[in-house]
């Protein structure tokens, strides 16, 4: 007996062993409230636990102030990586100061974060997003009244988006094809107030909308709201992006026009493959770096797709990221 209490005691032992052995890999995430973020953390959540790490997401729910709360506790669990989405381009400088402190490496993951030594950067490249929607949809309107959507000014995918935006419009605003009758920021990415930015335009004025280009596929669902409520749908052009389940189902309807299809499978594995070598300390590869204001940030930027009518069969549920029966099935 006493044989068998010592036998299992090892095996305990061991067994704790080898849980303080596997890297713990952190994941501070701002919002898990579209599609694509859910998509974010379960791939996430897989491939780490695939790869013999464990898997530790937070989630913020837009909160800056709690984000950096998760970070300082992941830190205090002894966590060798961090993920991070943040919340606030700015404020989460803070949290790279606090993880460089415990010799703790930071992923900036899909967005930038700003201004300080962050260690890497994982994401597409989001002015070329911006000039992929943009092109797209003056090819089809070359001239016409264009309103723009931007996302959260605290995300500086907005601010790149928009970039890309008017590197494609400003020839044709100056030639006086084009003219930019609404340009605004919504805060926090929150689809109401886009459709109360639409809603309040499109009640104010006579002139007639041709094109709507919004920073994700939320904003666009909020613009085509208001469009319905002024019976505007499949009249005006719309472009988001981020090839949510609802905006592709909009597509097929003819009330949106494109989204922007990004590899989430592959930008996860991307920072959870950089996030298991730092965490052994190997070398890691990148192909390109990317201003943050501060350095040159050694990144891996993925290319992105537009999703049209035609092509969603060879786009997003060729890739396993949607199920046809899902699109095509009656609401
Ligand atoms: C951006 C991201 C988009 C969209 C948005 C709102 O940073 O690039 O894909 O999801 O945040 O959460």
């Amino acid at each position: 007996m006493k044989a068998f209490r010592l036998l299992t005691g090892i095996f305990f032992l061991a067994i704790i062993a080898g849980c303080n052995n596997k890297p713990k890999i952190g994941f501070l995430m701002d919002t898990i409230s579209l599609d694509r973020w859910e998509k974010d953390k379960e791939l996430f959540e897989e491939q780490v636990e695939k790869m013999d790490g464990i898997p530790l997401v937070r989630v913020a729910n837009g909160d800056s102030p709690t984000q950096i709360d998760q970070a300082t506790q992941l830190l205090y669990d002894g966590v060798d990586v961090l993920v991070v989405i943040p919340v606030d381009l700015h404020a989460s400088r803070d949290i790279v100061k606090m993880a460089h402190k415990n010799d703790v490496p930071v992923i900036s993951y899909d967005r930038m974060i700003r201004d300080c030594n962050v260690d890497y950067y994982v994401s597409t490249d989001n002015i070329h997003i911006g000039e992929q929607q943009a092109s797209y949809l003056s090819r089809m309107a070359p001239s016409g009244n264009y309103a723009l959507l931007g996302g959260s000014t605290k995300d500086y995918n907005a601010t790149l988006l928009h970039l890309g935006w008017m590197n494609v419009l400003q020839p044709l605003i100056e030639k006086g094809d084009i003219n930019l009758v609404l340009d605004e920021y919504v805060k926090e990415w929150n689809a109401k107030d886009a459709f109360s930015i639409m809603d309040s335009f499109l009640s104010k004025t006579n002139t007639p909308l041709d094109v709507i280009i919004a920073g994700n596929d939320d904003l666009a669902a909020g613009a085509i709201q208001a469009l319905r409520q002024h019976n505007l749908t499949k009249k005006v052009l719309v472009a988001g992006q981020d090839a949510e389940l609802e905006a592709i189902r909009n597509i097929v309807a003819g009330d949106q026009t494109i989204t922007i299809f990004k590899p989430i499978d592959a930008l996860v594995s991307t920072a959870v493959n950089m996030a298991m070598k730092l965490a052994e300390d190997e070398p890691i590869n990148t192909n390109v770096t990317v201003n943050n204001g501060f350095k040159l940030v050694p990144a891996v930027l993925l290319s992105s797709q537009v999703v049209n009518r035609q092509n969603i069969k060879l786009t997003v549920v060729s890739e396993g990221y949607l199920e046809e029966g899902d699109i095509y099935k009656e609401k």
